[in-house]
């Protein structure tokens, strides 16, 4: 299916950063993605809108006003140096669907609801699922007071949207689900040989900003004894991370951005910063080995006489699929001729955040080497075909339902 994987190249070419795909809330990048896609669904006959999370949304009325709406989608914004499919591909599918469906006059009982989400990689705010949260009514003080680098706050970011993210909110409507089509981030498929999977359910996630205060100062005339060096300091937290994510069979544990103050190669740091991310399918083992990470960082920094903060800024349960609307995407997945496979995802999505809100399901497709969040992630056009084919005949299957 050329048409959808080109037009994910097209969209990557759209980023803040020269030379890299990088998309984040709210930045100019965001405001050009929005109006590239929003053009494909306009051509798809959809109505275009911009809700107050700044999620791009393309609805096509169904036949029947009683009959609900059904959400698809997934996000339009990407991590640092980011590949093309993670997010995109699901959007750009899901406006595939409604033009072929349109194009054979097809008519569904239900509405259907396309989204762009704004903010479901955190890149900008070290959270995650801004966007989809919004949607679901389910963005709290907690994460509207956090602030980016430069100290502007969510709820300030948000503003540029609308009076308020409650306002992107779809509580008390009739919706019929959620569904997202997405790459599988993953080596299962390959290893199956199979180009789709429904997916059974999503690991929990917790996310941390650790912040450390030493005392910065003259590399060349402090002795060791005296310092209280925060680099070290983290540097030892680092490697407890790595270790506890080792430690744990099923568990991943990640330090992905690291920051040193004042940065000088003759000074001593005073402050270090690290992104914390740890994932498990079993939010006992996951918030246990949270705590106990937490625990380590105080008692390393009552060794070294520094101050630890610790902010958490994400916690998500392990979140199972709707068995109805995955067994309606397994039949569209036996009535295309693929293999029925059935996947856990250890990477999170925006189906987390609407979980609460709406039954959700989840199809995955092939990516190459199961490579993502780099730019070589990449797709066949012949997967990306089954999974359309797929996501039509669940259309159809759920219209006739
Ligand atoms: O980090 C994740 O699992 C997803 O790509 N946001
Ligand atoms: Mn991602
Ligand atoms: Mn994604």
């Amino acid at each position: 299916m050329e048409g959808v994987v080109r037009r994910c190249r097209e969209l990557a070419r759209v980023s803040e950063e020269e030379g890299r795909l990088t998309r984040w809330f709210g930045g100019p990048a965001m405001a050009r993605a929005n109006a590239l896609v929003g053009r494909w669904m306009g051509e798809a006959g959809m109505v275009v809108r911009v809700d107050a999370a700044g999620n791009l949304v393309g609805h096509l009325p169904g036949s029947d006003p009683e009959a609900g709406t059904l959400l698809l989608g997934s996000h339009l914004d990407t991590v640092r140096d980011a590949g093309a499919f993670d997010g995109p591909l699901g959007v750009l599918a899901a406006i595939e669907c409604v033009a072929r469906l349109r194009a054979e006059e097809v008519s569904l009982p239900f509405s259907v609801d396309v989204y762009g989400f704004s903010d479901e990689e955190g890149l900008r705010f070290g959270t995650a699922y801004l966007g989809s949260a919004a949607v679901a009514g389910t963005l709290g003080p907690e994460t509207l007071d956090v602030a980016d680098a430069r100290g502007v706050t969510v709820r300030e970011a948000l503003a540029a949207f609308g009076p308020g993210p409650d306002g992107a909110s779809r509580r008390g409507e009739r919706l019929l689900g959620y569904v997202e089509l997405h790459i599988e981030q993953g080596p299962v498929l390959e290893r199956r040989d199979a180009p789709v999977a429904v997916v059974t359910a999503i690991a929990g996630a917790t996310r941390a900003e650790v912040g450390i205060r030493g005392r910065s100062g003259h590399a060349g005339t402090v002795p060791m004894e005296l310092r209280r060096d925060a680099a070290c300091a983290l540097a030892e937290l680092v490697l407890a991370v790595e270790a506890a994510g080792r430690a744990e069979p099923g568990m991943v544990a990640t330090v992905g951005r690291l920051t040193v103050e004042p940065g000088a190669p003759n000074v001593i740091p005073g402050a270090a910063a690290a992104s914390l991310d740890v994932r498990h399918a079993d939010d006992a083992v996951r918030t246990t080995s949270v705590t106990a990470l937490r625990e380590r960082a105080d008692a390393l920094g009552g060794a070294r006489g520094v101050e630890v903060r610790w902010d958490e800024r994400l916690s998500t349960p392990a979140v199972a699929m709707d068995a109805r609307l995955s067994d309606l995407l397994a039949e569209a997945v036996a009535a295309r001729g693929a293999p029925d496979v059935r996947l856990p995802s250890a990477a999170g999505h925006d189906a987390v955040a609407l979980s609460v809100l709406a039954p959700t399901a989840m199809l995955f497709v092939r990516c190459a080497g199961g490579v993502s969040h780099h730019p070589d992630e990449s797709v066949d056009p012949a997967d990306v075909a089954v999974a359309l084919d797929v996501l039509d005949g669940f259309l159809r299957r759920l219209g006739a339902s």
